[in-house]
């Protein structure tokens, strides 16, 4: 099988020149021929610098590649590492390496040392715990990077952090970071990408663009959709202003169409930059959802809105409470009637005899007899 792939390989004319020679002979430059160009792998597929190794529940890349294959799949089987050992000698025409759909769990240091010319690396579908800063040559010349779901789950995003911010990846121009659970892009994420055109992070349930993020790279493509967006301020849409050539796609996310978000609805009126911007819709409020962003007006904008409901609660829950209080003291009076009815009995009493007393002084003073003395007495 293995000879056989090699003769349909690149060696074709070569044997068919050669027919005429004995047995012995052919078998002899057979041997050689496999020897020089290491033939094709067990359970891979060889054409003239490609091998195809797919869905063979390979456990480390394949052994003895030839030395010209440009573009090796190995996608589909049950790979869990990535060593220094999985690339052994040089393969110094190899540009595309796909590894999509393996079990990678750990890429080392060194790892892709060997392949100096690698410019697409797919890495995606996999479950990356560790990757090593230095498992890229730090001249190294690749361009694209696929690590669509390539990490376990978020807990591993550090992980891939370092590896961006290594300063081996100064070619870089296409970076894929679909479909992880990022959250946040750490400040600094890009700095160390001075090539970047293209980055996606789509469906990475990314809840915002921190200041500063996309200073550096100087990025034409940015894929948004299917984050947790809920606004963005008014420094991101500066930064991205800053960069005429960007465009952006942000549909899929669930905008919280309130008064905070009319800076964001300002600018995407007035912007050209984001593709997708027909198709935003609004998640909150209740009134709005569904909504299209672009035919929200500014009235339509409210933050009022919660802080009536809040007081209108407050208000009922204040009613509530005094008429308690006005319920309970009119309990406390009926329970102490009598108590309360021989108080005013008292009261008037006292009152009376006041009255009286007023009554009397009044006869008194009224009498001119007494008058004077009345006036002494007071004094
Ligand atoms: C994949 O490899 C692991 C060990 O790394 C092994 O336990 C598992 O059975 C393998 N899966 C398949 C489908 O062979
Ligand atoms: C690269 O290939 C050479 C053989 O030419 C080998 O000695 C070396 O260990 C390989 N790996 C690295 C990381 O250099
Ligand atoms: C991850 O990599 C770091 C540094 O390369 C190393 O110290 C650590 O032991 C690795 N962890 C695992 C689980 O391999
Ligand atoms: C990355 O890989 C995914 C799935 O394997 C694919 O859908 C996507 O198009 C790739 N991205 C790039 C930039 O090639
Ligand atoms: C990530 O995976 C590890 C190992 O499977 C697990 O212990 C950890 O809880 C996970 N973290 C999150 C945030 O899911
Ligand atoms: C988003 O990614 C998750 C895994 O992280 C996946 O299960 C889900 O299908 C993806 N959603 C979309 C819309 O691609
Ligand atoms: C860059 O992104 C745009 C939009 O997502 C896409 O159409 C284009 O093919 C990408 N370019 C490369 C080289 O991946
Ligand atoms: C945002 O970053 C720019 C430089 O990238 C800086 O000039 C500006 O002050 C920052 N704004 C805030 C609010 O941090
Ligand atoms: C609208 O965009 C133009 C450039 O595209 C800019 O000069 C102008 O200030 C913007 N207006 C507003 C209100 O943002
Ligand atoms: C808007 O959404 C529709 C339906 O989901 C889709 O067909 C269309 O391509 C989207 N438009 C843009 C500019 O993304």
């Amino acid at each position: 099988m293995r000879l056989f792939s090699t003769l349909c390989g690149s060696n074709r004319g070569e044997i068919r020149r050669r027919t005429h020679m004995s047995g012995t002979m052919f078998l002899l430059l057979l041997f050689a021929v496999v020897l020089s160009s290491h033939g094709c792998p067990e359970k891979c597929l060889c054409s003239p610098q490609t091998v195809k190794c797919n869905n063979q529940n390979l456990d480390t890349i394949p052994r003895s590649l030839p030395a010209n294959t440009k573009i090796l799949f190995v996608t589909g089987n049950n790979i869990s590492r990535i060593s220094v050992d999985s690339f052994p000698s040089p393969l110094l025409h190899l540009t595309d390496l796909y590894l999509t759909g393996n079990e990678i769990e750990f890429v080392d240091a060194m790892a892709f040392v060997n392949l100096t010319n690698l410019v697409r690396l797919d890495l995606s579908n996999n479950k990356i715990q560790n990757f090593s800063e230095t498992a890229f040559p730090t001249d190294s010349k690749l361009q694209v990077l696929n690590l669509s779901r390539s990490f376990h789950n978020h807990s591993y995003v550090d992980v891939l952090v370092s590896v961006l911010q290594s300063g081996h990846l100064l070619q870089l121009t296409v970076l894929d970071l679909s479909h992880n659970d990022l959250v946040i892009l750490p400040e600094d994420i890009l700095k160390s990408l001075p090539s970047l055109v293209n980055l996606s992070l789509q469906n990475s349930s990314i809840i915002s663009i921190q200041n500063g993020t996309l200073k550096v790279p100087p990025l034409h493509d940015l894929d948004l959709r299917d984050n947790s967006l809920r606004d963005l301020p008014p420094t991101t849409l500066a930064e991205f202003s800053l960069k005429p050539d960007l465009h952006i796609h942000l549909a899929g996310n669930p905008w919280r169409c309130d008064c905070f978000i009319e800076d964001l609805l300002l600018w995407l009126k007035n912007s050209t930059q984001v593709l997708d911007v027909q198709n935003l819709t609004c998640a909150d409020p209740e009134a709005l959802r569904s909504q299209l962003l672009l035919q929200v007006g500014l009235p339509q904008l409210k933050c009022l809105g919660d802080m009536e409901g809040v007081l209108e609660t407050s208000y009922v829950f204040l009613g509530l409470v005094l008429a308690l209080i006005g319920v309970i003291f009119l309990l406390v009076l009926y329970l102490n009637r009598k108590g309360i009815k021989r108080w005013i009995y008292n009261i008037r009493d006292a009152c009376r005899d006041h009255m009286e007393g007023y009554h009397y002084r009044y006869e008194i003073n009224s009498d001119p007899r007494l008058a004077n003395l009345s006036i002494n007495s007071d004094v």
